[in-house]
Formats: C-alpha cells, sequence, structure tokens
C-alpha cells in the first residue's frame, strides 16, 4: 500500500512519520510545494521542533518516508492521499475575518482529479468547515473514476504530537456511511490506525459528524481556557488565587482538572482559527444566537492579552517608553517553534505601541521569525533578539514571561537580578514561575489571577 500527504506542515509531517513507524510496509510520501520546506525535512534540521520527531523521522526517512516536491507522482502513485494543507482564515473578500479560506484545498482536490489514473481514498486531514467533503467530492466526480471521500481530523497538540499521534485518546473517521463502498473506505482508514490504536478507540461517524466535531473539540477547549481567564480578573479583583479555584473547580470529576491553566491567552494556529470558523457557520445558517455565545470565547481571549499588557504598564507607572522590557519565550506554548496566533505576539506590539524596547529570548523560536511577526526589520533597535535569558533581562525593568518554557523555571534569578533595572519585575503570564522564591529575592511579582487587589 502507498500514502501521499499534501503537506508537509506541523500536522502533515509528525502525522505521516508516525505512520510511517507503526506501518514499516506502507510507502509514505509526503509533498508540498514548498521547495524549503521539503529540504529542511531532508535535512538534519526539521522545519517543525516537536519533541521525540527528530529521532522517528531519522529512522523512517529513505526506508518507507519519504518527502518530495513531486506531488503529482506522488498522488498518482497512491492509494490513499491525505490533505494536510493550511486552512487559514479568510483575509478577503466574503467572510473576511472568519470564513476558511479554502483555496488550498479545492486546488489539492483538482491536482487529484487532473493527475489520478485510478480511483483512490482522499482524506480530509485539515480542518475543514462541515460539508467541505461535497465540494472535494464533486471536483472529484468530474473524473468519472471512483473515489471516496474520509474526514480524519488530527487532534495532535504542538508540543505533544508524537505522545498524541502515538497513543491518541481517539481516532475519528467519518466517510459515507450510507453505502458499501464508503463503508469499506472507512474500514481500510481504520485498519491502518488499528495496527496501533486500540479498536475501541477508533471513533467511525457520518462526514459531517466528523468535520463538525473537529471545530466544536476545539471550540470547546478554547472556551475552558476563556472561561478561566475570565475568572482570572474577578480573582484579580477580589483577592481570590485563580490557581486555587482551578484546582477546587477542577477536582469536580464532571468538570475535570485539565485545561484550566489560566494565562496570557490562548494562541496557536487551531483556536482562534476554528471558533471564527465555527461563529462564521453560525452565521451563515442563520444561528445568530450561538454565533455571538462563541464569539464571547474569542473576545475574552483577546481582552485577556490586552488585560496583561496594560497591567504590565500599569506597574511600570504607567511609562514603559524607552525601558527595556525582557521577554522571555514568544512560542504560543512550550515545546514548539510555532508562533502562529501567539499572544506574544499582540502583547509586544502593545508594548511597541508605548515605545518600549524590547530584549526577546525565546528557545525555539527564529530571529527572522520574530521580526516578521513583530512587523520590524532587522537591525531596528525597538527589537534586540538575544541569545539567552540571562542577557535578554540585562538592565531591564521587567520580565515578561510569556512562554512556560521548563527552562524559566530553573534560571539562577539571583545572578538576573542584578543584572536589572530597580526596581525589578516580574510579570509570569503562565503563573509558572516559584513566585515566593522571587519574592525572598526582591524582585515585584505579577502573575495572571493572583489576587493584584487594585
Ligand atoms: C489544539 C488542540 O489541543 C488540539 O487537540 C487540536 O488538534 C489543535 O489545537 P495546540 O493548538 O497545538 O492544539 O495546543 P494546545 O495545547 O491546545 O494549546 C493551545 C493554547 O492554549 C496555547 O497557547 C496554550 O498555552 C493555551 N493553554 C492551554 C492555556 O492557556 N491554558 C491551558 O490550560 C491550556
Ligand atoms: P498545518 O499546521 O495545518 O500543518 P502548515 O502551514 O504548517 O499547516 O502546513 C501546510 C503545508 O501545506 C505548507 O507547507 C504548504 O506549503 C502546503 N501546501 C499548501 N497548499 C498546497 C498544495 N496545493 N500542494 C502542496 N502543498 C501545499
Amino acid at each position: 500500500m502507498r500514502i501521499c500527504c499534501i503537506g508537509a506542515g506541523y500536522v502533515g509531517g509528525p502525522t505521516m512519520t508516525v505512520i510511517a513507524r507503526k506501518c514499516p510496509d506502507i510507502r509514505v510520501d509526503v509533498v508540498d510545494i514548498n521547495a524549503e520546506r521539503i529540504a529542511a525535512w531532508n535535512s538534519d534540521s526539521l522545519p517543525v521542533f516537536e519533541p521525540g520527531l527528530e529521532e522517528i523521522v531519522r529512522l523512517c526517512r529513505g526506508k518507507n518516508l519519504f518527502f518530495s516536491t513531486d506531488v503529482d507522482a506522488a498522488i498518482d502513485a497512491a492509494d490513499i492521499v491525505f490533505i494536510s494543507v493550511n486552512t487559514p482564515t479568510k483575509t478577503y473578500g466574503y467572510g473576511a475575518g472568519s470564513a476558511s479560506d479554502l483555496r488550498f484545498v479545492e486546488s489539492c482536490a483538482r491536482k487529484i482529479a487532473e493527475v489520478s489514473r485510478s480511483g483512490k481514498i482522499v482524506v480530509e486531514k485539515s480542518t475543514l468547515p462541515v460539508r467541505t467533503a461535497d465540494v472535494i467530492r464533486q471536483i472529484l466526480s468530474s473524473t468519472g473514476m471512483e473515489f471516496q471521500v474520509l474526514s480524519n481530523p488530527e487532534f495532535l497538540a504542538e508540543g505533544t504530537a508524537v505522545r498524541d499521534l502515538e497513543s491518541p485518546d481517539r481516532v475519528l473517521i467519518g466517510g459515507d456511511e450510507d453505502t458499501e463502498e464508503g463503508r469499506s473506505a472507512i474500514d481500510e482508514l481504520a485498519g491502518i490506525y488499528a495496527r496501533w490504536v486500540p479498536e475501541d478507540r477508533i471513533i467511525k461517524t457520518n462526514l459531517w459528524s466528523s468535520e463538525l466535531s473537529k471545530l466544536t473539540a476545539n471550540a470547546f477547549l478554547a472556551q475552558r481556557i476563556s472561561s478561566i481567564n475570565s475568572i482570572s480578573a474577578l480573582c484579580e479583583a477580589t483577592g481570590a488565587d485563580v490557581e486555587q479555584v482551578a484546582r477546587a473547580v477542577g477536582s469536580d470529576t464532571r468538570i475535570g482538572s485539565k485545561f484550566l491553566n489560566s494565562s496570557v491567552g490562548y494562541g496557536g494556529s487551531c483556536f482562534q482559527k476554528d471558533l471564527l470558523n465555527l461563529i462564521y457557520l453560525c452565521e451563515h445558517f442563520n444561528l445568530p444566537e450561538v454565533a455571538l455565545y462563541w464569539r464571547g470565547v474569542v473576545e475574552i481571549n483577546a481582552y485577556q492579552k490586552r488585560r496583561f499588557a496594560e497591567g504590565v504598564i500599569d506597574s511600570l507607572y504607567r511609562n514603559i517608553c524607552g525601558k527595556r522590557l525582557a521577554i522571555f519565550g514568544f512560542a504560543f506554548k512550550e515545546d514548539t517553534n510555532d508562533t502562529r496566533e501567539s499572544p506574544a505576539i499582540d502583547i509586544c506590539r502593545l508594548f511597541l505601541n508605548e515605545r518600549a524596547q524590547l530584549a526577546v529570548f525565546d528557545p525555539k523560536v527564529s530571529k527572522k521569525q520574530i521580526l516578521a511577526d513583530l512587523n520590524v526589520e532587522e537591525g531596528d533597535p525597538r527589537v534586540e533578539f538575544c541569545a539567552s535569558p540571562y542577557e535578554a533581562a540585562e538592565k531591564a525593568h521587567a520580565i515578561v514571561l510569556l512562554t512556560q518554557w521548563k527552562e524559566f523555571k530553573n534560571l539562577d534569578y539571583k545572578k538576573i537580578k542584578s543584572a536589572m533595572a530597580t526596581p525589578a519585575w516580574i510579570f509570569d503570564g503562565r503563573n509558572c514561575l516559584d513566585h515566593r522564591l522571587l519574592g525572598e529575592l526582591g524582585f515585584l511579582l505579577r502573575g495572571i489571577g493572583k489576587g493584584n487587589l487594585s
């Protein structure tokens, strides 16, 4: 059997690597139109940082896992084609700012129709608005060959992708349950996962349920973060501690303890995009009340980023003009080099508007990426890219921690304090540092939702 995956990004790359590892008899071709990205997948420095990924790529690459720009040949040779391309929020025309931009998906479907000389199973891996499979089907039907379209959304989280792929909570496969051909396509894909995923974790549904479940899962996860973040504001106004509240609330098994860490706001390529997509769909189907309900989740996230940045500015005597701020972490979460929708972007832009000097350190995000995200040129004195947290903190008025990288917990804060301006502030946007210890060292501290009565 041969599998082809169109799109060698954060989803396609790790997913196909794990499939190749688990199924040595299947040849897996990952193709992309971005030659630079493919070259990186074929080099020692992978384009995606993901713990544990490099080792598996090394084991499989050149054996049954291949990265290439020869899209046409790989599609034609495959029995199953995964579509794993980006579906960003539309920035133009109808639905701009909320609908998903499906032009990359459509062009994949057209490509499959154009180059295939036999019918195949086509799998939607990218997160798509419900009923996209219809579009793909229509395009493929023009060939007169037998294609089956399946939806198999990816639930991996960045930073834990390998673990999530190796032991997923569930695998979801949606297909045409009403026909023999549809059911057998679902079973064929399920058979691949069944090599390492227990059968009871493989959920089979119709196409629309599968497409909608992915959006719904991300909306529910984002909602938990916005819920606890909204309460963090109330904690600060009342003297309650959001971590204590989260622990007390999360101990109710009906609620559960995960995903209740209050933060500077959620980021990443999925939550914002998928919520906006869900809101757009609700509006499209004339359900304005439902759209408004989910809109609140998005608004709380924007509010939390603003609220945090304003807290920093307030604490520094409402003046950060010319002050050096050490930015600890720029990725949207730990263990990834991805900065898409990272809260650091909006927060740093707010600081730049106030004319602060930023000294940014992130262990995995490149200088080029940070400058592009902040829309500043190389050499611009307002943004310095630092090689270590110590360098960033040198002469800084404040440390602003935005990503919970583990290494920030065990730095020599005594040394850092002595190199900083006085008073030395730490704004812990992830509540991940030892506040008692830092207080003893003489830092002024502000966490999220921690009784900062103002
Ligand atoms: C998410 C979903 O978890 C995954 O199932 C889906 O397939 C894609 O979207 P990802 O965006 O990679 O994955 O990361 P996730 O771990 O969900 O974190 C998203 C954001 O929420 C990050 O910015 C993270 O720091 C933040 N977060 C997460 C919190 O602020 N608090 C929490 O308790 C958990
Ligand atoms: P994700 O996080 O969903 O994986 P990425 O942006 O990291 O998103 O990856 C998507 C990849 O899909 C990109 O590398 C992009 O070049 C690729 N891509 C987009 N359109 C096409 C296409 N028509 N053919 C091949 N690759 C494509």
